[in-house]
């Protein structure tokens, strides 16, 4: 989704901003462009596609010596994949220049009001309006985060923006609105990002910008006002993240080395928190509300894409070994339902990015219920981790392939801390909490041998290749995984893919088996194994050709489905954490095969932060 970058200090913006717009490329955009203030003029660019077309564009021009700038990578929301719907955009009287994340959603009532007053728009995009807007106020006020402010007070919607000024060149202005922006402060300079990769490399010295707040940058520091023009005084504090892990080494894609870092991703998710000689979980981050945590009614989980997906696995578990009632929703739902809290219910936030629109907004609907709020976050200082009562981190290390994968193991996991937590605490008994840690402990290394056979799910993905068409099928804790492995084939091979709860497939989805349309069925020796095999007989009864997913030692499998990958024997609520690997393999070959660009998909960004 769209990125921001602003420099302000010593060094030539220019390439410092392209550096930043290629740190935020993970994120999925389809243009980019730059502003930087010159001391005759301003230097502006603008390409379609790839930051590296922006960044030959700029070369060819020559030098840029400004030291301030603003840079963008745009997803487009309104109007087309252009040049002139690129960001930055310009107001036209020429001095203002301005980047955008987000939607403004009143900004045609705004546009029709600056035309009829004789202001001259060039994109079809609702950034543009808030640089023209800007301008008109500045008419009166001349001071540029005094415009800014007033502008933004009639503004409705969701918005990140970085704004300069050609009159006021040592200067820039950014503001927030429910699309995240941190600001670096570094020695003599300060860098703008929508998200932290673009600050790494600079400084670890942060500050998170809230709603409602603007924050004015200068060579001599940085002023922090909210919308209502109240003072704030806030420090830096340190980011703590590893510039070294955003690098894809010697692997030909971030999302490959993502799926062989999901052993780290357990084990990074699990470590010190598993206690097995108790049979039990230390979740410090939660510590605080463990009164209200073991008296829980119903545990509210919602999420989006595959954080649902880990949820709804954590559904099962947490229903079946502490013996919470659970309610899962999907965050584009929750916020537009009414849902219906009780006494001691709890909310609790699914998320890698922590940005997510749909799950940030669901979280806000229940913290105005009064419900204490929870959140399992990668990323840390994100909004959904700052808004929530209490929660655990991932500590996954950054995902920077759009499609999740390391991500969703180490959410599962954290769903099997989390069991182990409210079930000890509730009446699960040591020796079942002991066998449940136990074999947690365990699942790094086993996840680590089905990753040595990498090269077998290469060869099995090569067979089903040219199929158009897919069914996943899994059941009980297997289910959410039939949806992850269908939507990560979709999304990253552009294949259409259904996942189905195995017991559903005779409901409908049966019709449409034939020789020409594969099912991957995960059918692991688990208290559901005997119907999964049913259903595999069902569709060879159909000629149609099945990939297995099943345990070790399942001579009987092979005797059924045309091509059966093994994974290793554990507890049954922890299978879904070694199923989904050779799915999350199966997908990434079938995308590597055609080509794809699979670290970003067409259409697809890695935190949405619109709705
Ligand atoms: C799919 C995928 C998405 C995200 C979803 C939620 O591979 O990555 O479905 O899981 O957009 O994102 P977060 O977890 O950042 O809230």
């Amino acid at each position: 989704m769209c990125g921001i970058v602003a420099y302000l200090g010593k060094e030539r913006a220019a390439p410092i901003l392209i550096d930043g717009l290629k740190a935020l490329e993970y994120r999925g955009y389809d243009s980019a462009g730059i502003a930087v203030l010159e001391k005759d003029g301003v230097f502006l660019e603008r390409a379609v596609g790839k930051v590296a077309v922006l960044e030959d564009k700029v070369a060819k021009r020559g030098e840029s010596e400004g030291s301030v700038g603003i840079a963008h990578t745009r997803w487009a929301t309104h109007g087309g994949v252009t040049e002139r719907n690129a960001h930055p955009h310009r107001a036209c009287g020429g001095a203002i220049y301005l980047v955008h994340n987000g939607i403004i959603e009143n900004y045609k009532e705004i546009k029709s009001e600056l035309k009829s007053k004789g202001h001259e728009f060039l994109s079809e995009t609702d950034t543009e309006t808030i640089a023209h807007l800007i301008e008109d106020i500045r008419k009166d006020v001349s001071v540029l985060e005094e415009a800014v402010r007033l502008a933004l007070g009639k503004v409705r919607g969701t918005y990140g923006i970085a704004v300069v000024s050609e009159d006021e060149p040592e200067k820039i202005v950014a503001a927030r609105n429910f699309s995240p922006l941190i600001l670096g402060v570094g020695k003599n300079e300060f860098i703008i990002a929508s998200d932290a990769t673009p600050i790494m490399k600079f400084t670890n010295n942060v500050i998170y910008i809230n709603d409602g707040e603007i924050v004015t940058v200068t060579p001599s520091g940085y002023r922090i006002r909210t919308i209502g023009n109240e003072e704030i005084s806030r420090d830096p504090e340190v980011l703590d993240l590893e510039i070294g892990i955003v690098d894809k080494g010697n692997y030909p894609h971030f999302l490959l080395k993502e799926i062989d870092s999901e052993p780290d991703a357990v084990r990074d998710a699990t470590r010190g928190r598993l206690e097995i000689g108790s049979g039990n979980a230390k979740l410090g981050g939660i510590e605080r509300v463990e009164d209200e945590i073991v008296q829980v009614n119903r545990l509210h989980i919602c999420a989006c894409g595959t954080a649902y997906l880990a949820g709804a696995v954590g559904e099962y578990m947490i229903e079946e070994y502490a013996g919470v009632p659970v309610e899962l929703d999907l965050g584009s739902e929750f916020r537009y339902r009414k849902p219906i809290f009780e006494e001691n219910d709890i909310f609790l936030a699914i998320s890698q990015s922590g940005e997510t629109a749909d799950t940030l907004a669901s979280l806000r609907e229940a913290k105005e219920k009064n419900v204490l709020t929870l959140g399992v976050v990668n990323v840390v200082g994100s909004t959904v981790s700052r808004e929530t009562d209490a929660g655990v981190y991932q500590h996954a290390g950054p995902e920077i392939s759009v499609a999740s994968s390391k991500a969703f193991v180490s959410q599962v996991a954290i769903m099997a801390l989390l069991t182990l937590f409210m079930g000890r605490r509730r009446g699960m008994s040591l020796v079942t909490g002991e066998r449940i840690a136990k074999e947690l402990s365990a699942v790094p290394a086993f996840m680590e041998s089905i990753l040595r056979r990498k090269e077998e799910m290469k060869k099995i993905a090569a067979r089903y290749a040219s199929y158009t068409n897919f069914l996943f099928l899994g059941r009980k804790y297997n289910y959410p995984i039939a949806l992850e492995g269908a939507l990560k084939l979709k999304e990253i091979s552009y294949i259409h893919a259904e996942g189905y709860a195995s017991g559903e497939m005779k409901h409908g989805p049966i019709a449409m088996i034939d020789e020409n349309f594969p099912s991957v069925v995960i059918a692991p020796q688990d208290s559901v194994y005997e119907k999964n095999i049913s259903n595999i007989q069902e569709i060879k009864a159909r000629r149609g050709p099945v990939l297995a997913i099943a345990t070790e030692g399942d001579k009987d499998i092979a005797k059924l489905a045309d091509d059966v990958f093994y994974i290793p024997k554990t507890l049954e609520m922890l299978t879904p954490l070694l199923s989904v690997v050779p799915l999350h393999l199966f997908a990434y070959y079938i995308a590597a095969s055609k080509g794809l660009d699979v670290d970003k998909p067409r259409n697809l960004a890695k935190s949405v932060t619109v709705e």
